[in-house]
């Protein structure tokens, strides 16, 4: 049986040419927990937000977990693509909750993030970023006693690293047991490939979008290429991601 899938409505630049929707082979199955890498300025945040509004038009409440951006950065964003993303938050389609780890106990923001899947029941989750919530997460202290482990006392079995794929298999079990659809975005950084919380993150995803500056003979471009999605048959090239006075378009396969 085919599973439902949760639309992006992400469209084609050109008419006629393939929208995100069909490379991915008819939406996100729902459900699944994607990760979108990319580098800084990659369009990641632009992608997340587009996603929720798109959400909002198909009456799908959305979550939007920012470490990254402020409430007014994300207004702002929105405000260059004409998203009234205010008059969707006051329907209750839209919860923006930023979180400033330097400010906030990764105790209660992680208790408040399972909470809020619980409560506000999103159909759609955007987490911006999955780096930020990892750097929160390091804070060793806070991690002992958010795991409830000693880490002096256990240290030949029970590391600091253990720990981390524990929480973050935590964030992802919690994000399963709400059925939403969700975008994990992560931060890459060009010259290393993949960092080893990139390695943990993709074994628990169910799919994986990659988003790059690629230069052409003439110039850089932005990139988008699915190369993992559980679920469907999608395909796997990469496409230019175009940015317009709407929001991201596909462009051409590169
Ligand atoms: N109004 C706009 N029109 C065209 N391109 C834009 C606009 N706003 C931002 N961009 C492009 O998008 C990039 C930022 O996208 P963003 O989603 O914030 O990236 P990331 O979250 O991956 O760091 C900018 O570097 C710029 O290239
Ligand atoms: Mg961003």
């Amino acid at each position: 049986m085919k599973s439902h899938r949760t639309r992006t409505h992400i469209p084609p630049s050109t008419e006629g040419q393939p929208s995100l929707d069909e490379l991915l082979g008819g939406g996100l199955p729902q459900g699944n927990i994607v990760l979108v890498s990319g580098t800084v300025g990659s369009g990641k945040t632009i992608f997340g937000l587009q996603y929720l509004v798109e959400g909002a038009k198909e009456k799908e409440n959305g979550l939007y977990i920012s470490f990254n951006n402020t409430k007014k950065d994300l207004h702002k964003i929105a405000g260059e693509f004409g998203w009234d993303i205010k008059a969707l938050q006051n329907r209750g389609q839209l919860r923006i909750r930023h979180i400033s780890i330097a400010k906030e106990s990764s105790v209660e923001v992680r208790k408040e993030i399972f909470q809020l899947l619980k409560q506000y029941r999103p159909q759609r989750i955007v987490l911006d970023s999955l780096t930020m919530y990892f750097l929160m997460l390091e804070l060793v202290e806070q991690m002992e006693t958010l795991m409830g482990y000693n880490l002096d006392g256990l240290s030949a079995h029970v590391n600091k690293q253990l720990l981390l794929r524990l929480a973050i298999t935590e964030l992802y079990e919690q994000i399963k047991l709400s059925g939403a659809t969700a975008l994990i975005l992560t931060e890459r950084v060009e010259e290393c490939a993949r960092t080893r919380m990139d390695t943990i993150a993709e074994f628990h995803s169910d799919g994986l979008i990659i988003l790059a500056p690629k230069k052409t003979q003439k110039e850089f471009i932005k990139t988008i290429q699915i190369l993992e999605m559980k679920y469907t048959r999608h395909n796997q090239n990469t496409h230019a991601l175009k940015m317009t006075g709407g929001g991201i378009q596909i462009g051409d396969k590169i």
